[in-house]
């Protein structure tokens, strides 16, 4: 009975929900990675110290008026099911003052925002669209990676451009992953800035420990170089891609820095971030942003 009880507090105090949770596009991106079950179960075991981090979670969730019921659930209750009381109630709180307008998750590739922005919209009620899904659909089911390869990545950013037209043209309520070169083109912006944009602002080796766990099959632009070890080649292709467009994601109406986030609940590293935590802190990044907006 004992060892039961154990068990279900370790499965839900785990600090290590990590980017096995991030499920990416159905390409394949954000897959899980295998070193990482190692890293798991160094932090399982501990964990059988008091769960400071999620404690440290929750406070900042019940720092929050409209969170502060949570108070009252007490030591035991430290399930993700916190985490998604707290996000429902956070996009509770913000939706009445996003007014209905559309959110576009902008942020270098493999940041996260397919999985975030499937979150946010679900806990939003908005309807998800990926960006180079629908580019996918526009012809005809030819991937990026091939439409890349056919018809160069002019071709891409036309049918990227029209996509966000469409979507910023027809479309309310809805939360939109763009790709990650999305933000180059001063045009795209005009169509983001009718809704909300958020930047998913990762650091640059977590996204290459990513990248490097998955592939690059789906990700065109980092298949040039294969010498050398994949998180090294990865590292250094975003390197040189952030160097051309660090500065566009700047342009976004709201940042989520993860380091931030990973700071603020006490966590060890941006990959112990869960995608509702990053989910929490866009609600809250686009609620500064709105308050801000209306000049208070
Ligand atoms: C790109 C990012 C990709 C995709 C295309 C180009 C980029 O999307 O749009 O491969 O220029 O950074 P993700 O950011 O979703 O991987």
């Amino acid at each position: 009975m004992e060892a039961a009880i154990a068990v279900q507090r370790f499965h839900y105090s785990s600090p290590c929900i990590d980017w096995r949770n991030f499920e990416g596009k159905p390409r394949g991106s954000l897959r899980y990675y295998s070193h990482r079950i190692k890293e798991n179960k160094r932090l399982i075991i501990a964990d059988l110290q008091p769960d400071k981090r999620r404690r440290d979670h929750r406070q900042r969730s019940v720092s929050d008026k409209n969170s502060s019921a949570l108070l009252e659930t007490g030591e035991l209750l430290h399930s993700p099911f916190d985490e998604e009381v707290v996000l429902k109630r956070k996009a509770e709180e913000v939706k009445p003052y996003i007014n209905g307008r559309s959110m576009y998750l902008v942020g270098m590739m493999g940041s996260g925002k397919t999985t975030v922005g499937k979150i946010m919209a679900k806990a939003l009620g908005y309807t998800f669209f990926d960006c180079d899904t629908l580019i996918e659909e526009s012809m005809n089911g030819t991937s990026v990676a091939e439409i890349f390869e056919h018809f160069g990545e002019g071709v891409f950013r036309e049918k990227e451009t029209e996509a966000l037209k469409k979507l910023s043209l027809m479309y309310h309520q809805v939360v939109v992953s763009t790709g990650g070169g999305a933000v180059i083109r001063p045009i795209n912006w005009k169509y983001m800035h009718k809704g909300i944009s958020i930047w998913l602002d990762v650091p640059l080796e977590a996204l290459a420990q990513r990248i490097a766990a998955v592939g690059t099959n789906s990700r065109p632009l980092l298949h040039d170089d294969k010498s050398g070890d994949p998180y090294t080649v990865a590292l250094n292709r975003l390197s040189t891609i952030w160097e051309a467009r660090g500065e566009a994601y700047a342009n976004a109406s709201a940042r989520v820095s993860l380091e931030n986030i990973t700071s603020k609940l006490g966590y060890r590293n941006v990959s112990d971030l869960t995608p509702i935590d990053i989910a929490i802190e866009a609600f809250e990044q686009v609620q500064s942003f709105l308050n801000k907006e209306d000049g208070f």
